[in-house]
């Protein structure tokens, strides 16, 4: 049997990246970070797409480099169609279509929102991939959903946020701290060395499987302009201790939900994925819930957890299997349901 190789492209946000992939094996994922926005305290669509423009072609080429083959060893191209930024996922979504038509080879057509989940059947040699069904808590910088998956492309989304994503509650908390864009990693890194029961905030109340994050992010501007007015210092002295307890606070919430989807589902075979999912506290709290609560859970690699194009291409890569390509008249969307 031929090996099958897929070129994924991801273009969705500030990140582009492209991977190869050759049965399911990841033989290169090569990400390019936009450091443009860090400055702005959030991505600028404009710049976003202006980025992409010049990194696309540098970062595919790598990719097919760093994977030992050339183009024609392709068998199909893989390109995320959305949900993202219009102008950054019409980049990647050009970029393929000409592509796929140059090499004559299909092109398949890529949810991001399903290719972070379905980046658990990347096969790495030692993961365990979840059976089905089971339940995915998907936490990225637009988006959190906790969706119970019955196979591959049967999704079913059980609860999410009905104003900010968690993402973008740890990033507006960072910018509020006066810490750089994207400032979820910074708040991690902090909170290991603060107190995480240092400044108690209050947590929303919403149905039982959705999220709310804004109520938070208010509660956490009005604590810190609060306590500003008494020692203008009291960020500095108390970062990590506030880091820690924002991220104590998060992690609760979403700790919360999970418990509440095995409740109402009966699956305990749970996994967590997107770019929040690198966040340390989650991936301990959630192998602690193995020994607790009898859980099976499934935690991805770091490389898999933010924007990249190896999620991608595992995706197109199933897709493949199906036959399931794409026409070329396929344009780039916005919205798109997982
Ligand atoms: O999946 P992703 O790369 O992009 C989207 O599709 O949105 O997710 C990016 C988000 C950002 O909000 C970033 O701050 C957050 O993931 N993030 C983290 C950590 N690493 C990335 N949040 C908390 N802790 C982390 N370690
Ligand atoms: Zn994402």
């Amino acid at each position: 049997k031929k090996p099958v190789y897929i070129l994924g492209i991801e273009s969705s946000c500030d990140d582009t990246s492209a991977s190869v992939i050759c049965d399911g094996k990841v033989l290169s994922n090569v990400v390019a970070n936009q450091e443009v926005h860090s400055k702005y305290g959030g991505v600028v669509p404009e710049l976003a797409s202006r980025a992409h423009q010049q990194n696309i072609v540098p970062v595919v080429q790598q990719a097919i480099e760093n994977a030992n083959i050339t183009k024609k060893d392709l068998s199909a191209i893989a390109f995320t169609r959305g949900p993202g930024l219009m102008g950054s996922l019409l980049v990647g979504t050009s970029f393929a279509k000409s592509l796929a038509l140059g090499l004559e080879i299909p092109l398949i057509d890529v949810n991001h929102m399903q290719a972070h989940i379905l980046a658990h059947f990347i096969n790495d040699g030692e993961n365990k991939t979840p059976p089905f069904p089971f339940i995915c808590l998907t936490i990225s910088g637009g988006h959190t959903q906790i969706v119970k998956i019955s196979n591959y492309f049967e999704m079913e989304i059980l609860g999410e946020t009905i104003d900010d994503a968690v993402g973008e509650a740890f990033d507006k908390s960072a910018k509020i701290l006066g810490l750089p864009y994207p400032g979820g990693p910074l708040i991690d890194k902090h909170a290991k060395l603060g107190n995480p029961k240092a400044f108690p905030f209050t947590k929303p109340k919403v149905g039982d499987l959705d999220f709310s994050f804004s109520g938070l992010k208010t509660g956490i501007l009005y604590f810190i302009q609060k306590q500003q007015r008494i020692n203008p210092n009291f960020i500095e002295e108390n970062l990590d201790d506030i880091c820690a307890s924002i991220q104590y606070t998060i992690v609760e919430i979403l700790m919360e939900k999970l418990k509440n989807s095995v409740k109402k589902t009966g699956i305990k075979h749970i996994a967590i994925a997107g770019g929040v999912s690198a966040n340390s506290e989650i991936r301990t709290r959630l192998q602690l819930a193995e020994k607790h609560f009898g859980w099976t859970t499934y935690i991805p690699k770091f490389e898999y957890t933010t924007d990249n194009a190896a999620m991608i291409a595992i995706t197109g890569y199933l897709k493949f299997l199906n036959e399931d390509y794409s026409d070329v008249s396929v344009t780039a969307k916005a919205r798109l349901k997982v």
